[in-house]
């Protein structure tokens, strides 16, 4: 099928369909049956895949919004802010690690079935960086506010202010500092864990969210990959949608969301898309400590794959039929 023929059907195929009873394994079959395929109509239900194991529970968040009829995009807003709002979660939200300096730092972006989209890098002080991006994408005319600029924008719009660090993350960066030989970011599987949601709604529209406070004790000023649509995040309706986790200035080198959705418009599985995004960071690196990165993807027909560096990654995935946890594959196991 050529590029422009396979455009047009999944544009066309999908539209206005009454969208249940989804098995994703059919999904080539199906596009062969072309546009007017009756199970096509019939083809994708709605379905939330998110990062790590917090995951799961923003998930339950997300497949309330859809079940009562919401659209993807409050889906996945509604599903992080969970994570966003737990003080236990070290790498998301509120309860975050500081930067080398002691402050809290949120970064995250949000993007639409229509490609609009909206973002907040080192932002500080402020709940639920997540909506304030959104409050970005639909009340202004920009995609991105950083730093001062994005806290003023959210105080304007009535967002809470909120006193970060916790007082647990206060302590882990006392620890830190006290530690001479540990004055560099501290970049393990464990520390890099953003939220990023991708969801799938009842009209068979794709929508997805990424927030995340970095890479702890991150230089001050830095910005990881989260909040840079193409890099953490990647939503393209007519093909699929990616996001991103892990060490961020990789993700950024290869603009890794958007070359997993490039590379599924090319015809390439989730799942596939997901290695080869992987194995490009591989070829741009010669140092591949604690170089951990997982993709995780969705595409039109409700197909998902996830992949990382290493070891450890997963994904948690929620249909009507499952509310699941599943380790990703992966390159290489840590030593
Ligand atoms: N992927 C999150 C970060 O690098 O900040």
């Amino acid at each position: 099928m050529s590029e422009l023929k396979r455009r047009t059907f999944f544009k066309l195929g999908l539209t206005g369909a009454l969208l249940t009873a989804f098995k994703p394994s059919k999904a080539a079959e199906l596009m062969e049956e072309g546009v007017n395929s009756s199970k096509l109509r019939r083809a994708i239900q709605p379905m939330v895949v998110s990062t790590w194991n917090h995951g799961l529970a923003a998930n339950e968040a997300a497949w309330e919004t859809l079940s009562a009829g919401g659209n993807a995009l409050s889906a996945v807003e509604n599903g992080v802010k969970v994570t966003e709002a737990d003080i236990s979660n070290r790498s998301v939200g509120i309860g975050g690690l500081p930067d080398s300096s002691g402050k809290v730092t949120l970064d995250a972006c949000i993007m639409d079935e229509n490609s609009k989209c909206g973002a907040v890098a080192c932002l500080e002080g402020i709940n639920h960086p997540i909506s304030v991006a959104r409050a970005v994408m639909e009340k202004t005319p920009h995609v991105m506010l950083v730093g001062k600029g994005a806290r003023e924008f959210a105080l304007d719009q009535g967002f809470d202010k909120i006193k970060t660090p916790v007082k647990e993350a206060k302590k882990a960066w006392k620890e830190w500092k006290k530690e001479e030989k540990r004055k560099s970011p501290e970049i393990n599987h464990e520390n890099h864990d953003t939220i990023g949601m991708l969801a799938i709604d009842q009209f068979g529209n794709l929508s997805g969210a990424c927030t995340t406070s970095g890479w702890a004790y991150k230089m001050p000023g830095r910005v990881g990959d989260s909040p840079i649509i193409g890099a953490g995040l990647f939503v393209d309706n007519e093909i699929g949608a990616a996001c991103a986790t892990g060490m961020g200035e990789a993700v950024i080198r290869i603009a890794g969301s958007h070359t997993v959705v490039e590379l599924m418009r090319q015809g390439h599985s989730p799942q596939k898309a997901c290695e080869m995004a992987v194995n490009r960071i591989i070829r741009k690196h010669d140092n591949l400590e604690n170089l951990q990165v997982g993709f995780i993807a969705l595409n039109k027909f409700g197909e998902y794959g996830s992949y990382s560096v290493y070891a450890g990654f997963n994904v948690a995935v929620k249909t009507a039929d499952k509310a699941e946890l599943e380790d990703a594959p992966y390159l290489m196991e840590w030593e």
